[in-house]
C-alpha cells in the first residue's frame, strides 16, 4: 500500500506539473545544453563576459544588438558596415553559413545547420543578454 502511494505521488509529479513549470524547466535545459554547445563551438574565440580576454568580440548582450558594437574591437569592414541587428534569425543564418551570409567577415566559417543546435545556442546567448538592446540597435 505504501508502495502504491509512492507510485501515485511520482505519477502526479510527472503529470500534475503545470505547463508553465514545464516551460521553465525546458528553457533551463535548453540553456544548459546551449552552454555546452557554446563551450565546444564558440568559446575558444568568444568570451561570454565582456570583461574577459577574447579573440573574437565577446558575445555578452548579443541578442538584439547591432553588429559591430563592441568598442575597441577591430571588426572587419564588412561586419562593421553591415548595419544588421543580431536577431535570433540573423544568428541562425550566421551559424549556418557566416561567410556566405556576410562575405568578407573575418570569422572563420562555421556550418551549424542543425536547427535544434542553433536553438540551444540562441537560448544560451539570450540567457547572457541582460541589457535591453532595443534603444541601441536602431
Ligand atoms: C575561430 C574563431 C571563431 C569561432 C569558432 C566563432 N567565432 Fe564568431 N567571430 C569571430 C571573429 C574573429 C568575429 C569578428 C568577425 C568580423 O569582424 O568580421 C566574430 C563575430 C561574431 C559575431 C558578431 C558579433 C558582433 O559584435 O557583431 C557573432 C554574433 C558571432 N561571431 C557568433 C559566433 C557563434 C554563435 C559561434 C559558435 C557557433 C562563433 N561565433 C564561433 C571568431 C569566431
Amino acid at each position: 500500500m505504501k508502495h502504491l502511494a509512492r507510485t501515485f505521488s511520482i505519477l502526479c509529479l510527472a503529470v500534475c506539473a503545470s505547463p508553465a513549470l514545464a516551460e521553465t524547466t525546458f528553457e533551463k535545459i535548453k540553456i544548459e545544453a546551449g552552454e555546452k554547445l557554446y563551450n565546444s563551438e564558440c568559446r575558444k574565440c568568444h568570451a561570454s563576459d565582456a570583461s574577459g580576454a577574447s579573440y573574437g568580440p565577446p558575445l555578452e548582450n548579443i541578442v538584439g544588438r547591432g553588429a559591430g558594437m563592441v568598442q575597441d574591437y577591430d571588426y572587419s569592414t564588412s561586419l562593421e558596415a553591415s548595419g544588421i541587428v543580431w536577431t535570433p534569425a540573423a544568428l541562425r543564418a550566421w551559424m549556418e553559413d557566416n561567410d556566405g551570409f556576410m562575405p568578407g567577415t573575418k570569422m572563420r566559417h562555421v556550418g551549424i545547420n542543425d536547427r535544434t543546435v542553433q536553438d540551444f545556442i540562441i537560448a544560451y546567448l539570450s540567457s547572457i543578454t541582460t541589457q535591453d538592446n532595443s534603444a541601441i540597435s536602431e
